[in-house]
């Protein structure tokens, strides 16, 4: 079976095919980062332009590059939200005619669904497992109980993560996007340099805390008087981040193992996890915290960032479950991914 999987809720237009035997056959993505760059970050408008005259070039290629038609296709699936509205209507849009003309069920993706579970596409992990979902719109910790069942444990009471790089990085002049750029100043700086707060760390729970972090770089950032200075801070940004998550992976795993729910791994995925620091420092604590018996896994960094393989990948794993939609599914900018574990919790409330 082979799901062809189209993304465009944020700045990049993506589509890829992939099988329900896991064979990535195509994955091509094009990046609107050229586009965005002189503002700084992603203009919605200039995304949405770029998204519809691309996406066709896109798919066509991703269809090539698998050596298929689109008549060897048994789905499509289409990021359907949450994300820029424009882009989101662009891709939803594209995904639906398709599967309109050649007859063919449409799956509507949730991207941070789609997120979620890109780690199965690549790795045996089976359900439940404990995610941060760190990227540049989300960031939360929740245990992935089953498709379209998440038990979300804590959330950013402010900016994601992912929009924290992004802001420190522009403050500090060294422009978008902020979280690779950072990556790579950590190993030109001295992360020693600056103490930075840890927001939420004294409490024991999951929920993170950016904007005081952010602001505590900014005011850093005017007692700076070099380049190395600020790639300094850039350093010990990274740093601090690397701690905080590292800390809120121990909370969700410390309440995991005080509720006795049995979790079978410990994931993150999403922009973020493209952070090789993040990474290293994820897997130490959850070596450390599990005494090794719970493994830690993060995708491939190729599929960390938006990309068509991880909507396609959701789509293999609804389509083999049925669970299709009609063509008349709104895109919805905003799609929390807790809804469907609140409705599960209260019928189950409601047997007992
Ligand atoms: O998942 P993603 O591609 O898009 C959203 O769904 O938001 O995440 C994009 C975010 C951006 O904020 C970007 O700065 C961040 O992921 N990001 C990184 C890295 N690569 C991308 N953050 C830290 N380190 C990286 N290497
Ligand atoms: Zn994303």
């Amino acid at each position: 079976m082979y799901i062809l999987g189209i993304e465009s809720s944020c700045d990049e237009t993506a589509a890829a095919i992939v099988s329900d035997r896991k064979e990535i056959l195509s994955n091509v993505i094009y990046s609107q980062i050229e586009e965005h760059k002189p503002y700084s970050g992603v203009v919605p408008e200039v995304a949405a332009r770029a998204h519809l005259e691309k996406i066709d070039v896109v798919v066509k290629k991703a269809l090539a590059y698998a050596n298929l038609s689109l008549g060897d296709v048994n789905a499509i699936a289409g990021t359907c939200g949450p994300g820029l509205i424009g882009g989101v209507i662009v891709g939803a849009t594209f995904a639906k005619s398709l599967a309109f003309a050649k007859k063919v069920p449409f799956i509507a993706v949730n991207h941070i669904e789609a997120h979620a579970l890109s780690v199965r596409l690549t790795e045996e992990v089976e359900f439940p497992y404990l995610l941060i979902l760190a990227s540049g719109g989300h960031c939360q910790i929740c245990i992935v109980h089953d498709i379209d069942n998440f038990q979300i444990l804590g959330r950013t009471l402010d900016d994601s993560v992912g929009e924290s790089f992004d802001k420190v990085s522009k403050l500090l002049g060294f422009g978008y996007p902020g979280g690779p750029i950072i990556e790579k100043l950590y190993h030109e700086g001295d992360s020693e340099k600056f103490s930075l707060p840890r927001p939420m760390c004294s409490k024991g729970n999951c929920d993170f805390s950016f904007s005081g972090l952010k602001t505590a770089v900014l005011n850093a950032s005017k007692k700076c008087n070099s380049l190395q200075d600020k790639k300094d801070l850039a350093a010990s940004f990274q740093k601090t981040v690397a701690e905080i998550m590292s800390f809120k992976m121990q909370q969700a795993l410390n309440f995991c193992f005080d509720q006795k729910i049995k979790i079978n791994a410990a994931v993150i995925s999403g922009g973020v996890a493209a952070n090789l620091v993040i990474r290293r420092s994820l897997k130490e604590t959850c070596d450390s915290v599990s005494r090794s018996t719970i493994p830690f896994f993060v995708p491939p960094v190729k599929f960390c960032t938006d990309n068509g393989a991880m909507i396609a990948w959701l789509g293999v794993e609804k389509f083999k479950r049925n669970q299709v939609n009609s063509l008349d599914f709104h895109p919805r900018p905003r799609w929390p991914l807790s809804e469907n574990f609140q409705k599960i919790m209260r019928a189950r409330e409601k047997v007992q």
